[in-house]
């Protein structure tokens, strides 16, 4: 009889430098003991740690991601924490999109005076992980299929009009437009994740017809979208320049990108 060997994921963690590191610190030096799973990236502030990067960090295979950063109202560069803790909650609802499990993404505060806290954390979170499996554990998608959904989200969270929404989140929630009229949050948090949504259906066909030209169902069956969907996409990529038609077969048009996007 073989014995499975367990499942261990491997967890990236980002640790602002001013509180949750010196909270690890603390939590090495008081001999708080923590599973080895976690690397850690020293960040100046919890919100230096752009969805972006969380995204390829599960791009490069790895199951889990923790951002740790000071307690609200304790952040050094005063509101860092709180757009950390807003971009993470939109990167989980995004995980959700792709089929993958938002528990695999954790931001919370340590304090630099916290170390049993810090550990108690990696444990936890780690324990949480290594119930869900390997990344991907989740879904019915091949690895390479869920790398490719992987990247479309980053390429779609790293545009201008999705940074400019994560930027000035907390200016449309808090105050009146010049209408007199203001944005609650939860129609700020639907309208991002439409945005999001749109975006990573883009970036998706583009990068399913990456090297080839293809008609709409064609792209259609590998999207796993319906004709109608896939062609309302191309009619905004053709307008923003970034396919355009190659060629007619039989009835049908046959798009190519252009250009490097
Ligand atoms: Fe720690 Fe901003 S400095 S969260």
């Amino acid at each position: 009889m073989t014995l499975q060997k367990s499942f261990e994921p491997d967890i990236l963690g980002f640790l602002c430098n001013w509180c949750s590191y010196a909270g690890a610190d603390l939590a090495g030096v008081s001999r708080f003991q923590y599973p080895p799973n976690v690397r850690i990236i020293r960040v100046m502030c919890s919100a230096r740690v752009d969805p972006t990067i969380v995204i390829e960090a599960f791009i490069r295979g790895l199951d889990g991601a923790m951002v740790l950063g000071c307690h609200p109202g304790d952040c050094h560069y005063m509101t860092g924490n709180y757009y950390t803790e807003r971009r993470i909650k939109t990167t989980k609802k995004i995980l959700k999109t792709l089929g993958l499990s938002p528990d695999r993404l954790l931001v919370d505060w340590v304090s630099a005076s916290e170390g049993e806290r810090f550990a108690n954390l990696v444990k936890e979170f780690i324990g949480r992980v290594r119930k869900l499996g390997p990344l991907g554990n989740e879904t019915d998608l091949e690895p390479q299929q869920l790398k490719t959904r992987l990247i479309a989200a980053k390429e779609s969270l790293a545009l201008q009009r999705i940074r400019w929404l994560v930027g000035r989140e907390r200016e449309l929630v808090e105050n009146e437009n010049v209408f007199g009229e203001k944005i609650s949050q939860e129609e700020f948090d639907q309208l991002m994740l439409r945005t999001v949504e749109k975006e990573f259906a883009k970036r998706r066909i583009l990068l399913s017809i990456a090297g080839d030209s293809f008609s709409v169902s064609e792209i259609a069956q590998t999207v796993g979208a319906s004709p109608k969907e896939v062609l309302r996409n191309i009619v905004s990529l053709e307008r923003d320049g970034l396919i355009s038609v190659v060629k007619i077969e039989g009835n049908s048009p046959k798009y190519r990108k252009t250009g490097g996007h």
